[in-house]
């Protein structure tokens, strides 16, 4: 960031609170985070090459996804074409003047669109092929943009300018590769689309580089990538297939030995349709997860490798590494259940210029009965700038139980007998021999059609709290002395309960910063009377989503490809600055849903396919945003893998895939990361809207995880009987589900409704209804949660 912005932001945002730091920081991500996947050693660029950039994007860059994750008003915006004047690059004036002339015609402007209704793609400049002949004798080399940007209620669909490039792309890639003897592609997409085209130019693309929307500073990044002033580490946090066909999620999985086994079945009940790609409405509302556990590269590698046009983990560098094994050892537990492989390796710079390298460790799991993967990612971490010649040791651990398999039958996670291999990346480091199974953890059967739900629930009916020693009438006392806190709950009257169970009911607070999610907590007269605050939350992962200024930093889907947990943590520390300086107590972010399909219009939020280098990346952001005493709040737990009907579609999944890739990033997110609170998904998971999923929120999530937080809604909710307690609805089944507060309040999905609808309260205490001791427990847990943020952050 030049001085000049970094005046011109302290100046817009009245504090220091957008400063120098973050922008550097942002640019660093930004510029770790691209991949690039082709070079013939066209990049870098030097400084006195000049080059012709076509496509629109190199002015009108797509910064951020849309929606909530990426509506954040930044302080100034750097594009490419800035970026690269800003490092002294030189650009062809006749091109760059024809674009500029091109896109400020007013049939011709991006516009600011409805929610929902933005646009993937805005149509490309015809191109005339005479100006790129003449620019060719006066260039070095071509580039060409592309963008596309999709987002929150926005999937991509299969159509040209959405999912596929469209023809004047594919015309200008034509018109530019036959004339230029070099091309660099750069891609600014919100997240992956098609890359079919990549093969049919193969050979006239000298460098393709992935660059996301990389923020504010996403121009200035990419220019340091071009020109080797950043050497490019940024590896592929997904699987690129040749065509969208060959996604898993199209095909059930075929294995050699005969037909992948589907254990299940009793999750699609509901299935109307075995056609993938001719889908009904019927099956866009169920959807199957019939390729279980074998999601991305789980599943490319086992059943079609020859469908991977770059790997899983893929970026290339314009140095060269070497990674040798330095030991590899096995310590058994005194249980074994907690043996842990310790492992470490030496990365050298063996090219000719510093660079970093990121390094994923893999096993490749033993064992017969149950189908596994070639290899699961089991740990990863990265160097430090490496000059050439130096080199650097890294360590990893890795517990047995991420290397564990779920086995339905016994519900259990278990280390099958047989050889578990483990490589760095490429490099052979050691095995170990399992003579016999290890249970590794045992689960609760959970989360699935058949369990007996209602006498789960009834038999863990939780018991009143409410102790002697008198009633406690203010929340100022709890907060000098915890210990009152059950006592404070069971003198707060039905009304009190009810308010304190669900938000303000609309975005945007009176109580908070002028743009903010809305506020639960003291949120009535009577609440803040006894001295309980307003909390705020703020929208999202990419920065402060409020009428203010804030920084926008790069996408979650560009952070992943970093593979850089330390920066991700120091980026988002920067994050908590602004939180303190707007009084925001609760960042909804990070967003950690897998990458299922790439047509999900949040896949930008996301990080990954895999759920290890999704919880990790995950927990880094949650570690950086509650660094200063604030709160993260990762979501949409869980199967938010499309945006379509996000509110009304099933995600059919059996056990195995939810246990090993679905709850897993959660699982790891939480443990790594301590989220002091968690927000749930809109979509029904077998059957069940995640805001009334007892097991989620409860056998899982706390019983068994231990998770002692906060559970909100997303911003309403849809209504709904509860099919075991059919006398209960909305906010009472959502209660009895510890999904504590509703927010931003109201009930349905579409309602923005302010005060009581009544649902909660209805014939409380009586057969077939909620106790008063059920809400209370959630009362608690806000509370809890509201004390531990009144010490440590500042509350209203
Ligand atoms: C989104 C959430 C977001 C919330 C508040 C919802 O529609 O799904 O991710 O945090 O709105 O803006």
């Amino acid at each position: 960031m030049t001085n000049d912005l970094s005046q011109k932001l302290t100046a817009a945002s009245g504090g220091s609170h957008l400063n120098f730091e973050t922008g550097e920081l942002s640019r660093e991500a930004a510029a770790e985070g691209c991949v690039l996947l082709i070079n013939d050693g066209t990049l870098p660029l030097k400084k006195d090459d000049v080059i012709s950039a076509f496509g629109r994007c190199q002015l009108d860059w797509f910064y951020a996804g849309y929606g909530s994750g990426g509506d954040v008003n930044a302080p100034y915006y750097v594009n490419l074409i800035d970026g690269i004047s800003n490092a002294g690059g030189r650009i062809n004036a006749e091109v760059l003047s024809a674009y500029r002339e091109w896109t400020l015609r007013p049939e011709n402007k991006t516009e600011k669109c409805e929610w929902g209704q933005w646009k993937e793609s805005y149509p490309e400049m015809p191109l005339d092929k005479e100006l790129v002949r003449r620019s060719s004798a006066e260039s070095s080399v071509a580039m060409v943009v592309i963008g596309r940007c999709c987002g929150e209620d926005k999937d991509f669909s299969l159509k040209n300018g959405s999912y596929y490039l469209n023809n004047e792309e594919l015309d200008m890639l034509d018109k530019v590769t036959a004339v230029f003897d070099k091309t660099i592609v750069v891609l600014n997409f919100s997240s992956l689309i098609d890359m079919s085209w990549v093969e049919k130019y193969k050979g006239k693309i000298s460098a393709l580089l992935l660059a996301f929307c990389g923020g504010m500073e996403s121009g200035n990044a990419v220019a340091d990538v071009l020109y080797g002033d950043v050497n490019p580490s940024g590896r592929l946090s997904d699987t690129i297939p040749r065509n969208f066909e060959d996604y898993p999620f199209n095909n059930k999985p075929v294995c050699a030995a005969g037909v992948f086994e589907d254990n299940n079945k009793d999750c699609y009940k509901a299935e109307k349709s075995n056609l993938p790609l001719n889908r009904t409405y019927e099956d866009d509302l169920n959807i199957k997860y019939h390729e279980g556990i074998f999601v991305g590269y789980r599943y490319f590698e086992k059943f079609a490798a020859d469908k991977i046009l770059f790997s899983f983990g893929f970026g290339l560098s314009y140095t060269k590494f070497k990674t040798e094994k330095v030991s590899f050892a096995y310590n058994a537990g005194t249980e074994e259940k907690d043996g842990v492989v310790k492992m470490s390796v030496s990365v050298i710079n063996s090219g000719s210029c510093a660079g970093k390298k990121a390094v994923g460790i893999f096993c490749r799991q033993g064992g017969k009965r149950l189908l596994k993967p070639e290899r699961v990612l089991a740990a990863f971490s990265k160097t430090k700038l490496l000059a050439p010649g130096e080199r650097e040791m890294l360590d990893f651990s890795v517990p047995l139980e991420m290397i564990a398999s779920f086995d339905e039958k016994i519900c259990s996670f278990v280390i099958e007998k047989g050889k578990y291999v483990f490589e760095a990346d490429e490099t052979y480091l050691g095995e170990i021999e399992f003579s016999q199974d290890i249970v590794v953890k045992k689960c609760i059967h959970a989360c699935m059609p058949d369990v007996d739900l209602k006498n789960r629930i009834l038999e863990n009916l939780p018991k009143d709290e409410a102790i002697s020693g008198g009633e406690v009438k203010s929340f100022g006392e709890v907060i000098n002395n915890p210990s009152l806190l059950h006592n404070f709950v069971a003198g707060l009257s039905d009304n009190e309960l009810e308010a304190i169970t669900r938000g303000q009911g609309m975005m945007d607070s009176c109580y908070g910063e002028s743009g903010n999610a809305g506020a639960f907590g003291g949120i009535t007269d009577s609440l803040r009377k006894k001295g309980i605050p307003a909390v705020i939350t703020s929208d999202g992962p990419s920065g402060l989503r409020l009428n203010r200024y804030a920084s926008l930093i790069p996408e979650g889907n560009l952070l992943a490809c970093t593979w850089n947990i330390l920066l991700t943590e120091k980026l988002y520390s920067r994050i908590a600055t602004e939180m303190k300086h707007y009084k925001i107590d609760v960042l909804l972010g990070p967003g950690l849903n897998i990458h299922r399909n790439p047509l999900c219009g949040r896949n930008f939020e996301y990080y990954s396919e895999d759920p290890l280098l999704s919880g990790l990346m995950a927990a880094a952001a949650v570690r950086g945003i509650q660094s200063l005493g604030a709160s993260a709040c990762p979501k949409h737990m869980i199967c938010n893998n499309l945006e379509k009907n996000r509110n009304l579609y099933n995600a059919n999944v059996g056990e195995r895939a939810l246990r090993e890739i679905y709850l897993k990033n959660f699982e790891i997110c939480i443990r790594e990361g301590k989220p002091k609170v968690l927000m749930s998904s809109y979509n029904k998971v077998n059957g069940l809207y995640s805001h009334y999923n007892y097991d989620l929120f409860t056998t899982i999530l706390r019983k068994e995880w231990g998770y002692d937080g906060l559970v909100i809604t997303d911003w309403w909710m849809k209504s709904a009987y509860s099919p075991e307690f059919p006398l209960m609805r909305d906010n009472a089944y959502r209660v009895r589900a510890q999904v504590d507060v509703l927010m931003p309040g109201g009930t349905s999905y579409d309602t923005d409704f302010e005060g009581s609808d009544g649902t909660l309260l209805e014939g409380i205490d009586e057969e077939g209804h909620i106790t008063r001791a059920e809400i209370r427990r959630s009362a608690y847990n806000v509370l809890k949660f509201i004390m531990g943020s009144f010490k440590e952050n500042r509350l209203t």
